[in-house]
C-alpha cells in the first residue's frame, strides 16, 4: 500500500510526517536524522502499548542498528502530569543519555505531549519522534509541536512549542484501538474537516458512510478500508499541517481565520462539557462532538451559518459512534465553566464558530448572549433526547 509522506515547515526546522500500513516495521530512515553509531533511542509508552507494539518497535530500531531503551508511564490523562515528567527526567539523568540521544513516543496524545515535553527540556532540548498509536494523536496531536502536561489548576498548562524530528502514523496501529477512541479521533477529524472546507468535508463524511465507526474493528482486513483510511488520515494531517505552518507558536494576538486557534472549533463547549462531567463520562473527542453540534446551531445565530451545513456537521457527527448522553448535565453548569475559562490564566475567551463549512470566523466571548448559548445547549440536548436540566 502506498507510503504517504507529508512535509511540514515549521519555525525551528523541516520534518516529514510518514502515514501508511507496516511502517514500524521498517525503520532505516531514522540514520538520516540520528546515525546510529551515535544515538541512542530511549521509546516512552505505556503498558498497554508498549505490549502490543513494543517488541515491534525495538527490532526495527534493533534492524536499523539502535541500542534502545524504555520508559513506561501511567496509562491515562491524570499521568500527563508533574510527577511522571520527573521520573522521565531522572530515567535519563541516571541512564546518561545525551543530547546525540532521542526520544521516541509510542503512543496516543497522552505519551506524545508528555515525551514531547521531556524532550524539550531535557538538557535544553534532545531529539524526538512521534510515534502515534490513535487516530486522534495521528491527525491532531502529533502533529504541530505542541507538548504539555496537566497541572492542578488545568489541563496542558505547562508545556512547550517543540516539533519532533519526525512523525510516523502506522495506521496498522488502529486495529486494537478501543472503538470509542476511534469515535473520539474522528470527531476531531470532523472538526478538522469542517474548517478546511468542502472538499475534506465531503472525503470526511464519504467515508464515514461507506465505513461508519461502529464496524471499523472489523474493516482492518479489508483492503480497500485501509486504503481509504490511509488516505483520510493523511488529508487530515496535511490541513493540519497546513495551518501549524502559517502559525506555528499560535500567535495571541490573532483573529484571522488562518491562525491556528481556530482548531479549537467545538472545543468551547467540549472542554465545558468534560469539565462538568468531571473527565469521567467522556473522552475528550466525544465531548467535542457534542461541542461541535451546539457550537454549529451558536454560528447560525451570530455568523449566518447554513442550516443545510448544521444538518451535514450534524449527520458526520451521527456517524461517529455512539456518544454518551448528557442526562443530568446543567446547562447552567456548562456554562459557569466557559466563564470559569475566560478567568483562567489563559486568555481572554474567543468562540471559534462557522460562516460556512471552510471558512471558520473569531469571535469574542462577549459578542454571544448567554441566552443564545442556553438555547443552543438546549435544543442539542432534546435532539439527543437527554434531560434539559
Ligand atoms: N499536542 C497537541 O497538539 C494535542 C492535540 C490534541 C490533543 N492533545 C492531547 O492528547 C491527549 C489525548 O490523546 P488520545 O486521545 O490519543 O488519548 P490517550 O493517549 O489517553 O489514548 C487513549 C487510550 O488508548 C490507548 N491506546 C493507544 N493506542 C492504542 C492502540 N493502538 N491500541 C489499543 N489501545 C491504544 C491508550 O493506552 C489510552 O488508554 C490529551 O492529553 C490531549 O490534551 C494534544
Ligand atoms: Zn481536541
Amino acid at each position: 500500500m502506498e507510503n504517504i509522506k507529508i512535509q511540514l515547515a515549521a519555525k525551528a526546522h523541516d520534518y516529514e510526517i510518514k502515514v501508511g500500513c507496516g511502517l514500524l516495521k521498517n525503520l532505516e530512515f531514522l540514520n538520516n536524522l540520528f546515525p546510529s553509531q551515535k544515538s541512542r533511542a530511549v521509546i516512552v509508552s505505556n503498558k498497554k502499548v508498549f505490549r502490543l507494539y513494543g517488541k515491534l518497535l525495538q527490532n526495527s530500531l534493533a534492524k536499523a542498528g539502535f541500542e534502545s531503551s524504555h520508559f513506561l508511564m501511567g496509562d491515562g490523562e491524570k499521568y500527563k502530569n508533574f510527577s511522571t515528567l520527573k521520573r522521565l527526567l531522572d530515567f535519563l539523568s541516571e541512564n546518561k543519555f545525551r543530547r546525540t540521544d532521542f526520544l521516541i513516543a509510542l503512543g496516543g496524545g497522552v505519551v506524545g505531549d508528555l515525551a514531547g515535553f521531556a524532550s524539550a527540556i531535557y538538557l535544553r532540548g534532545i531529539g524526538f519522534v512521534q510515534v502515534p498509536t490513535t487516530l486522534l494523536a495521528m491527525i491532531d496531536a502529533s502533529v504541530g509541536g505542541k507538548t504539555a502536561i496537566n497541572s492542578k489548576f488545568g489541563k496542558n498548562l505547562i508545556g512547550a512549542f517543540y516539533h519532533p524530528s519526525a512523525v510516523i502514523a502506522d495506521v496498522e496501529t488502529l486495529k486494537t484501538l478501543p472503538t470509542r477512541e476511534l469515535t473520539s479521533g474522528i470527531c476531531e477529524a470532523i472538526k478538522q474537516a469542517s474548517l478546511a472546507g468542502e472538499k475534506l468535508f465531503s472525503q470526511t463524511l464519504e467515508f464515514l458512510k461507506k465505513f461508519p465507526v461502529k464496524n471499523f474493528r472489523k474493516s482492518f482486513s479489508n483492503k480497500p478500508f485501509l486504503q481509504s483510511l490511509e488516505k483520510l488520515i493523511s488529508e487530515q494531517v496535511k490541513f493540519k499541517a497546513q495551518i501549524v505552518s502559517q502559525d506555528d507558536c499560535e500567535e495571541v494576538g490573532r483573529r484571522d481565520r488562518f491562525s491556528r486557534k481556530i482548531l479549537n472549533f467545538g472545543h468551547t463547549i467540549g472542554h465545558a462539557i468534560e469539565k462538568v462531567t468531571e473527565y469521567k463520562r467522556f473522552k475528550h473527542g466525544e465531548a467535542v462532538g457534542i461541542g461541535i453540534l451546539v457550537e454549529a446551531e451558536i454560528s447560525k445565530y451570530v455568523a449566518n451559518f447554513s442550516e443545510r451545513e448544521v444538518e451535514l456537521l450534524s449527520e458526520a457527527i451521527g456517524l461517529a459512534g455512539d456518544l454518551p448522553d448528557l442526562n443530568g448535565v446543567s446547562r447552567s453548569e456548562i456554562l459557569d465553566a466557559i466563564s470559569f475559562d475566560k478567568k483562567n490564566l489563559r486568555s481572554s475567551l474567543e468562540w471559534i464558530l462557522l460562516e460556512a463549512i471552510g471558512k471558520p470566523k473569531i469571535l469574542d466571548g462577549k459578542q454571544i448572549a448567554d441566552e443564545t448559548i442556553l438555547r443552543c445547549i438546549e435544543k442539542i440536548f432534546q435532539k439527543r433526547g437527554s434531560l434539559c436540566l
